[in-house]
């Protein structure tokens, strides 16, 4: 596996000129971004030197790419609640978390995931899928037989198998975390007939998470937040956010401090942008931090109309 980008060390100070760097490189205007740590894009057909073949998925690729649910994590219960409780009272869900990098997509479908009563109806049948490894059609399904743990016998190719199991199975649950990678690969067309294929069987009910405003295929997707995505946390919960980052101990910023209203303000509601300048509060003023804010939204907009284009906006 090899990460074409790694996006910013989040806990890293940097130097000035990139201090910023990973909360910046984001545009809402089309949902591109190029530097987020988690996020960040891999290259899937991992070539084995000495074969020369493509290196099968394993059950484990997929887990070590699968995060935690993030510990702080505020301003979300609405739309987690809401997917919770179509996800239990309703035999077959198709949930689109959609939005901007960095707005906590991935973060609201592990807290789904992870929450008691939806542990409870899948029972061990909940798969969270983390499609940025997964970047074409083969690869994905070859992902999905892997995380299920299905054996692909002579005669039946793996999607046979997996759309056999799965129209035998009980209620089942993908969460297709990061599904812009297969979708915006070449092999777009077999990727929706996947993605219907697997929406059609009765017990299946999917999650998935995707940089845009639309969920993939012809599937009548459930958005969550918004038609257009999540939003940006609202004020109350971004100052609690920030104030949970940034405390170390013995010291911690105040939510009624009128710089951080000011700071938290300009970062439009973003969990990402508000995570990494958190971590830099734990060693610089506020004070200070805005004003680095300040010099290098200067500078990016500068940049931006130079190259005429729009300047970046969370
Ligand atoms: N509601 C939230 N409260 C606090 N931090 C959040 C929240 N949502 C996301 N984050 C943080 O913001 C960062 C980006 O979130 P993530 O879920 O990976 O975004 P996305 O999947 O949309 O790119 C992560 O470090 C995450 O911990
Ligand atoms: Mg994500």
């Amino acid at each position: 596996m090899e990460p074409i980008d790694n996006g910013p060390n989040p806990t890293g100070s940097g130097n000035q000129a990139n201090f910023f760097s990973g909360a910046r490189h984001v545009n809402a205007v089309d949902s591109n971004i190029t530097n987020i740590g988690r996020d960040a894009h891999y290259t899937c057909n991992i070539t084995n030197p000495r074969e020369s073949k493509p290196k099968e998925m394993t059950a484990d690729d997929l887990l070590l790419q699968t995060p935690q649910a993030p510990a702080v994590f505020t301003g979300r219960s609405n739309v987690v609640d809401e997917a919770i409780k179509m996800l239990s009272e309703t035999s077959q869900v198709h949930i689109a978390i959609l939005g901007a990098g960095g707005i906590g997509k991935t973060s609201v479908a592990l807290h789904i995931m992870e929450n008691p009563l939806i542990e409870d109806k899948f029972a061990g049948r909940c798969y969270f899928i983390p499609c940025e490894i997964l970047a074409d059609a083969t690869i994905l399904i070859q992902g999905l037989v892997q995380a299920i743990g299905l054996q692909v016998t002579q005669g039946k190719g793996p999607l046979g198998v997996l759309l056999d199991y799965l129209k035998g199975s009980q209620e089942v649950l993908f969460i297709l975390d990061n599904f812009e990678t297969p979708w915006n690969s070449n092999t777009q067309i077999e990727v929706k007939n996947l993605i219907e294929k697997i929406c059609s069987v009765k017990p299946v009910s999917v999650i998935v998470t995707m940089r845009g405003t639309d969920g993939p295929g012809q599937i009548k997707w459930h958005k969550l937040g918004s038609q257009s995505g999540l939003p940006p946390l609202e004020l109350g919960p971004a100052k609690k956010a920030f104030c949970s980052f940034s405390s170390d101990g013995n010291y911690s910023i105040k939510e009624d401090d009128s710089i951080l209203e000011k700071l938290l303000i300009q970062m439009d509601g973003m969990p990402l942008a508000i995570m990494l300048i958190a971590q830099h509060a734990k060693e610089l003023p506020l004070n200070d931090l805005m004003e680095m804010w300040n010099i290098e939204n200067d500078c990016s907009a500068q940049e931006n109309w130079g190259a005429g284009e729009q300047a970046y906006k969370y």
